[in-house]
């Protein structure tokens, strides 16, 4: 039987599954010392709890033959959608139906399963360094930077890495903002950009704000729908994984505006929402009935409070680690509106020798920048998902290290 080729175009292994192999053998070889995890982007408060208590709820219901829940909707509950689109979308001036939100089991399916509607010919644009999920499943359909299917945007350094709009037409951009792996923010402006560039190309701009959370500059934007226009050119992908603690219970969200239009090769417009339902209810058969229930109770009054005491104490973390390695004397970007913080690696050494370096040295696990792409070469990426104590001792670790 034929397999598909594309695969062996793929790296040996997924970033955060190669940082982790390390780790272990690291631990392994050395059972005496203990790793401060500050890799993969993974929390490690339990989940707050409104939503325990949600959850308990409906455990119970699934006990009785009154309350108990089969299959689901594809799209989601009613109680969850409607939740989302007053609380996340109205609630900063941006109408959408209930019936455009297509709950999940999380953002990082939903971003890689989106190529399922996207034509052959499509040429994607990516940033650089980014996510590699975008590239990755991409590259599965057979789109490569080396036969034109994959174009890389430009993205300045000086600039915070922010993507800049190309002067070439490229189909599907994808966007992240708060960034991973940067974690700077793009603002209403710098949107509006891109915005009108995918109005003028007819573009889609693949929008993913896992991190909308984070951010705590109220001029900055949390949804793409924010900027007017957008709704006819953009998907938004977002996940409850970093913002309640979901990364084990899996439950996120894709919104698909009925404005948002693409042509078929026979020439007629097609609603990209009607593909991506078709999609889901054929491949997909909702997120589980207890994660919905779980995710419902993040907007409940307790739940919500108990879930910004979470952000604020990871954006603490953060914002701790920016300022222990600024003082140190190294260059770093993010960190106040995103859990992550980019580091430029010193004295030349390359992301994997800082790797090494860390993980040897200080007992720390970071994730090298070159695994987000060739501009992320010479850098590297913490996370303030760890504890407040593991974060401060982080710092001090790498103080005693005298970069
Ligand atoms: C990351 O560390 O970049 C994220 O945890 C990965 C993900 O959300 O899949």
């Amino acid at each position: 039987m034929n397999l598909n080729s594309n695969f062996q175009l793929l790296k040996e292994s997924y970033l955060f599954a190669e940082v982790g192999a390390r780790v272990r053998r690291y631990s392994e070889e050395n059972p005496d010392k203990k790793v401060i995890r500050m890799d993969i982007g993974d929390v490690t408060l339990p989940i707050p709890a409104a939503i325990g208590d949600a959850l308990d709820g409906a455990v119970k219901d699934m006990l009785s033959s009154s309350t108990f829940h089969g299959y689901g909707p594809e799209q989601g509950y009613a109680f969850l959608r409607e939740k989302i689109v007053e609380a996340d979308y109205a609630a900063r001036g941006v109408q959408l139906g209930a019936d455009e939100v297509f709950v999940s089991d999380g953002a990082k399916c939903d971003v890689g399963n989106l190529t399922d509607i996207f034509g052959k010919d499509v040429i994607v644009g990516v940033p650089n360094p980014v996510y590699p999920v975008y590239v990755d499943s991409n590259i599965m359909c057979g789109r490569t930077v080396e036969n034109g299917g994959i174009r890389y945007i430009e993205c300045d350094r000086e600039n915070e890495y922010k993507p800049v709009v190309p002067g070439e037409k490229l189909d599907v951009i994808y966007l992240c903002s708060p960034n991973n792996p940067t974690g700077t923010v793009l603002d209403k402006e710098e949107l509006k950009e891109w915005v009108d560039y995918a109005k003028e190309h007819k573009s889609l701009i693949i929008f993913d704000s896992a991190y909308e959370a984070f951010v705590q500059d109220p001029t900055l934007p949390k949804s793409i729908y924010e900027i007017e226009g957008a709704k006819e050119v953009a998907i938004e992908v977002r996940s409850f994984s970093k913002t309640a603690g979901f990364t084990g219970l899996r439950c996120g969200y894709t919104v698909v505006p009925k404005e948002l239009k693409g042509t078929m090769a026979d020439g007629s417009e097609v609603e990209l929402r009607k593909l991506w339902l078709r999609r889901q209810t054929t491949k997909f058969n909702g997120a589980s009935y207890l994660s919905q229930r779980g995710a419902e109770a993040v907007y409940s009054p307790k739940g919500s409070a108990e879930v910004k005491a979470n952000i604020d104490y990871y954006i603490r973390n953060s914002s701790i680690l920016h300022d222990g390695v600024t003082a140190l004397g190294l260059k770093a970007i993010g960190g106040k509106n995103s859990p992550y913080v980019w580091i430029q690696a010193p004295n030349g050494l390359t992301s994997w020798e800082m790797f090494d370096l860390l993980l040897q040295r200080c007992q720390l696990s970071c994730t090298p920048g070159s695994g987000f792409g060739s501009n992320g070469e010479g850098c590297i990426r913490l996370t303030g998902f760890n504890s407040f104590e593991n974060t401060k001792l982080a710092v001090e670790r790498l103080a005693d290290l005298r970069l």
